[in-house]
């Protein structure tokens, strides 16, 4: 079997969409691992499915450095480092990055953002959407750069918005297509290094 490349994925929450990437992780024919699963905060619910599914599962959290997050990212730098991680995937990562990790990741960080980007960075994407009037929703994968959701594209997949749609039934069919799209996006990704 061919060597993988070894993927971090970093996460804040229930943790989705990493178990769409360990899960695709899997296929014999699957060009990353997933070797980390790494979460800012111990009650993020992804970490025990990370866990169950066999990944480590590592909470660097970010309480005992306050207001300092740089310092907080050399330690997560440094776990990443240790394990020999080569790509780091953000999913559902919700704090802002300074540009000590942006850095030294360039060019191997990705994230996966709920609109179609350029449209709609930040939170609350499908609400505006919605209020907007938007036909059309979904999801892009791109590179981390130092503007939040601003990266160059890698990936995108659409959905259309439907009649009576609220935040709920939008987001949960825009996240059904994440899962797929961000799998396929960073094997893609990794083929390509
Ligand atoms: C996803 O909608 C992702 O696009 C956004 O945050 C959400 C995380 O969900 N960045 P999950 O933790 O992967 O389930």
């Amino acid at each position: 079997m061919a060597r993988k490349t070894k993927v971090a994925v970093l996460i804040s929450g229930r943790g989705s969409n990493m178990e769409a990437l360990v899960r695709a992780a899997k296929a014999e024919d699957c060009p990353f691992e997933i070797a980390l699963v790494l979460a800012n905060k111990p009650d993020a619910g992804g970490l025990a499915v990370a866990a169950e599914a066999g990944v480590e599962a590592l909470c660097v959290d970010q309480k005992p450095f306050g207001k300092d997050r740089e310092a907080h990212e050399r330690a997560i730098d440094a776990a990443l480092r240790q394990r020999g991680i080569e790509v780091i995937a953000l999913a559902g990562y919700m704090r802002i990055l300074t540009p000590f990790l942006v850095d030294a990741w360039e060019g191997r960080m990705l994230n996966i953002h709920p609109s179609l980007l350029p449209a709609y960075p930040g939170l609350d994407t499908h609400g505006r959407a919605l209020t907007a009037g938007e036909l059309e929703a979904g999801c892009t994968v791109h590179l981390v750069t130092a503007g939040v959701d601003e990266g160059p594209i890698l990936g995108q997949a659409r959905v259309p918005i439907l009649p009576g749609d609220d935040d709920h039934t939008l987001a949960a069919r825009v996240l059904e297509q994440e899962h797929r799209l961000y799998a396929a996006t960073l094997a893609e990704f990794v083929r390509g290094l």
